[in-house]
């Protein structure tokens, strides 16, 4: 076992504290005001009638193995009393309390005896009908006569294993929610609604209710969330965020809307017709408007943008932008680049985000100017039948503004001819027909033509073209002229190198390394997801200890990403066995076991940070950073190797029930976000971050067994796009497959995907994980949906495909990677480079 860094005291220490309100500070930089008719900030503390299922009940963060078990949760009550406020609805607060623990108490006892009945997990049966309470407690405005403030907190929660619903409770509100919202408009003169939520909602329906005066995405903030909020309502915190997802003035208006995940009564198989029209890329092309659109958002203050300069070379483009604070309250703006791509066959999306800057607070009629640097190749699209990326000729509009709604022309740029940027090959090839949406039908935008804005001309022969190289299957290691046993140590010193120690090893070491130690029938490895390591109660899981005889150590993986998450107390008997309460995703307030003499209690408190759809809203890549630098500081303590985060996915569509695990409908500013988080976390020595889930895991319900059916082009501009650019930018350490098949293949089987895009094509230099039990047969069976045809991922292929490590692992996947080497279907090399990476990261 490894040394226990778990402290001994349940105190809170000055480092837990610190965190918080590092949290407190930046949750609320990150919260977007989205409509606000003179009434944010408020003056003073004042009397508040507080309502909605968000009030006591606020959600931190979402469920799942992204859930953080912090040491407690300040919800929005707390934090406005802490804060000088005074509620004056206790009853309706604790009537509506009674509802949702009746409510609660009735749906896990269903679930429970749907278990029972299936016999199957209570979790996964949860999983696929998540809790949703059904009621509103009424309310009469007589009951409180003496305020005129009222704040409604809208709260909904999702997870993984399941997606969202387009239905009351979900999506959309309550007919009771509905009825509370009207009576409120009706009944005070300021009406203040808070979106407790991680992703899209219906917001035209509350935006729409008269009286409604100011609406702010809160998103899920973390533990401290309450707190954070207080200071948005009081102007302490200026809320300085810009949506990182469209959002629609009806759930039909998203592309993917009739067919996603359940909403066409099948899971298995996922088209992607819409292709690379997702999000405002979608709405932009295609003329729909959106409710709000991407980049949007109001904070206290406005401002004003002047293009100073713009040029572009052949290798990239730069802009200088003055912002001026012209409101009267200090605040941050982004600064939003957008480029148009000349149209002819290849599809194109009207603009797509270029760059991003963020000014740090202005005071009123302070102004900054900013410089917009960016490469050439964001301008570039993917040609499937040339097999490149590739400029074509025409005219490059580069927009400048406040949101992809909200922008104008800052420099054309004319290009001559059609420049190759780089020439891969075609990988992931279609298993189908699939029948793509097309620009052509649509009517051209009219151009803006603003005077004064330069054109610059580029000669497609200047412009530089990659071709990548691809390298074949890999030899056997050369023997070491040596049989002394190699040791990690040696080879620290320099004395043989960790090829040589690799090669020294028989089949069955290597096939052990390369899964994770939760095998089935070992001590103390019952738990499947979520919280199988066998040495940090609640890490996620380890890697093997088989080589610890040449000093090769065990990795921890801890999940995130809304930060680290473990088991807040433990204990250890004096037989030095660990108690802990490691059912994946129960409740953590399990009841130990009577202490016996000579037992000692561990505590390990993580700091719940806001979810990654609230962090990206920030727009600020140095805030994201130190996000990541504080989790990176809670591995250092709690001995944890790698944190498995950031998720990183495209949402799609709303629905995803992760959503709230990613960054946003962008694969720039998703990956951009992600190489932020990772830097922050490797700037910590020994700690290593796994980006996740790789790739197009945007499907919740049937995860294992849904095969995604996706075009190239598509896949190489969007959701291979995100993970490239989080590579070049962050170089994480780890690459965490998903579960989902692409063109029927298990993305954990892809060695087009792992070892062409990742690491050839990308620099990839790290290693790669399965996501948990994707090469377990009897975990896919008991996750999948009952009419799942697809098998799970198999074990020797992801060997193949340079899948380094099989988490949690089970001994049949050794069994497996061993037989195949011994009848000669998984040549030799192709074990020893898996090896040789997981090695290489110790
Ligand atoms: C999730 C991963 C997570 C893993 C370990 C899986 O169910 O999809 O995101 O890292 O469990 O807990």
């Amino acid at each position: 076992m490894t040394a226990i860094h778990a402290s001994r005291s349940d105190a809170v220490t000055a480092a837990e504290q610190e965190h918080q309100e590092r949290v407190r500070r930046l949750a609320g930089e990150c919260m977007v005001v989205l409509e606000n008719h003179g009434v944010l900030p408020l003056a003073a503390p004042c009397k508040v009638a507080l309502f909605g299922n968000g009030a006591r009940a606020t959600v931190k963060g979402g469920t799942g193995s992204g859930d953080v078990n912090a040491r407690r949760v300040v919800t929005i009550e707390e934090g406005l009393e802490a804060a000088g406020f005074t509620v004056t609805t206790k009853d309706w607060l604790d009537a509506q309390q009674a509802l949702t623990e009746r409510d609660y108490r009735d749906y896990w006892a269903r679930t429970e005896a749907e278990a029972a009945r299936i016999g199957q997990e209570p979790m996964f049966v949860s999983w696929a009908d998540p809790f949703v309470p059904q009621e509103i407690a009424p309310f009469s405005a007589a009951a409180d006569p003496a305020g005129d403030t009222a704040l409604f907190v809208l709260a909904r929660n999702s997870g993984e294993g399941a997606d969202r619903y387009h239905k009351p409770g979900d999506y959309q509100l309550l007919p009771g929610e509905k009825a509370l919202l009207e009576t409120l408009g009706k009944s005070y003169e300021r009406v203040i609604v808070l979106l407790n939520v991680g992703g899209v909602v219906d917001v035209p329906a509350i935006a729409a209710t008269p009286g409604v005066g100011a609406l702010v995405l809160i998103g899920q903030s973390g533990a401290v969330g309450g707190h954070a909020v207080a200071d948005v309502l009081l102007g302490k915190t200026e809320p300085s965020g810009r949506l990182a997802a469209t959002w629609a003035r009806r759930y039909e208006d998203y592309p993917a809307a009739a067919t996603f995940s359940h909403n066409n009564g099948q899971w298995n198989e996922e088209y992607y017709t819409e292709g690379i029209y997702v999000g405002y890329r979608y709405f932009d092309t295609f003329g729909v408007e959106p409710f709000y659109p991407f980049g949007y958002g109001l904070g206290y203050t406005t401002f004003a943008q002047r293009v100073d300069a713009a040029t572009a070379d052949a290798e990239q483009v730069r802009l200088t932008v003055t912002v001026t604070n012209t409101g009267a309250r200090p605040g941050r703006e982004v600064v939003q680049v957008y480029a148009s791509a000349p149209y002819h066959t290849l599809e194109k999306p009207w603009q797509q985000l270029v760059a991003f800057a963020k000014t740090p607070v202005l005071a009123p009629g302070e102004h900054r100017q900013l410089t917009l640097t960016f490469p050439l190749t964001r301008l570039e699209s993917y040609d499937p039948d040339r097999a490149a990326y590739l400029l074509e000729a025409g005219r490059y509009t580069i927009r400048v503004g406040h949101h992809s709604r909200d922008t104008v022309p800052a420099l054309y740029i004319d290009l001559d001819g059609d420049a190759l940027t780089k020439i891969v090959k075609k990988i992931c090839p279609l298993d189908c027909e699939l029948p793509l949406r097309t620009r052509r039908e649509t009517r051209p935008h009219p151009e803006l033509a603003v005077e004064g804005a330069p054109v610059v001309v580029l000669h497609a022969a200047d412009i530089a073209t990659r071709r990548v190289t691809y390298a074949g299957e890999p030899d056997p290691l050369p023997a070491p002229p040596t049989d002394h046993c190699i040791t990690m140590e040696e080879v620290r010193a320099g004395k043989w190198t960790l090829e040589q120690l690799v090669a020294q090893l028989t089949v069955e070491e290597m096939a052990d390394l390369c899964v994770g130690t939760a095998r089935e029938g070992q001590e103390g490895a019952d738990s499947i997801i979520g919280a199988a390591a066998l040495t940090v109660p609640g890490a996620a899981g380890d890697t093997s200890v088989r080589l610890a005889y040449r000093g090769v150590t065990n990795m921890v993986n801890a999940d995130g990403p809304a930060g680290l998450r473990l088991a807040p107390h433990f204990r250890v008997t004096a037989q030095g066995r660990i108690l802990a309460p490691s059912k994946a995703f129960s409740e953590y307030a399990v009841d130990f076991p009577p202490r016996q003499p000579g037992d000692t209690d561990y505590y390990q408190y993580c700091t719940a940070i806001p979810v990654a759809s609230l962090l990206a809203c920030s727009w600020d890549l140095d805030l994201i950073e130190a996000m990541g630098d504080l989790v990176g500081e809670e591995m250092t303590r709690f001995g944890i190797r790698v944190w498995l985060a950031p998720g990183m996915n495209i949402q799609r569509d709303p629905l995803c029930g992760r959503n709230f695990e990613y960054f946003s409908e962008d694969p720039l500013l998703s990956g951009l976000c992600a190489a932020a988080d990772v830097r922050g976390v490797q700037r910590h020595s020994g700690a290593g971050a796994c980006i996740k889930h790789f790739f197009a895991n945007n499907q919740e319900d049937n995860r294992m067994s849904v095969n995604e059916h996706i075009g190239e082009q598509a896949l190489r501009e969007i959701y291979l796009r995100n993970f490239a650019e989080a590579i070049t930018a962050g170089n994480p350490q780890c690459l965490m497959t998903s579960y989902n098949l692409v063109n029927g293949v298990h993305t954990a089987n892809s060695y087009d995907a792992i070892t062409a895009f990742a690491r050839e094509e990308n620099g990839f230099s790290g290693y790669v994980m399965t996501d948990w039990s994707t090469s377990s047969a009897r975990i896919t069976a008991q996750v999948s949906r009952p009419d799942a045809y697809y098998p799970c991922a198999s074990s020797p292929a992801c060997i193949r495909a340079g899948n380094d490590l099989q988490m949690p692992g089970t001994q049949e996947n050794i069994d497996d990677i061993v037989a195949a080497v011994q009848d000669g279907s998984l040549p030799l090399g192709y074990l020893q480079r898996c090896a040789l990476r997981i090695l290489q990261a110790l």
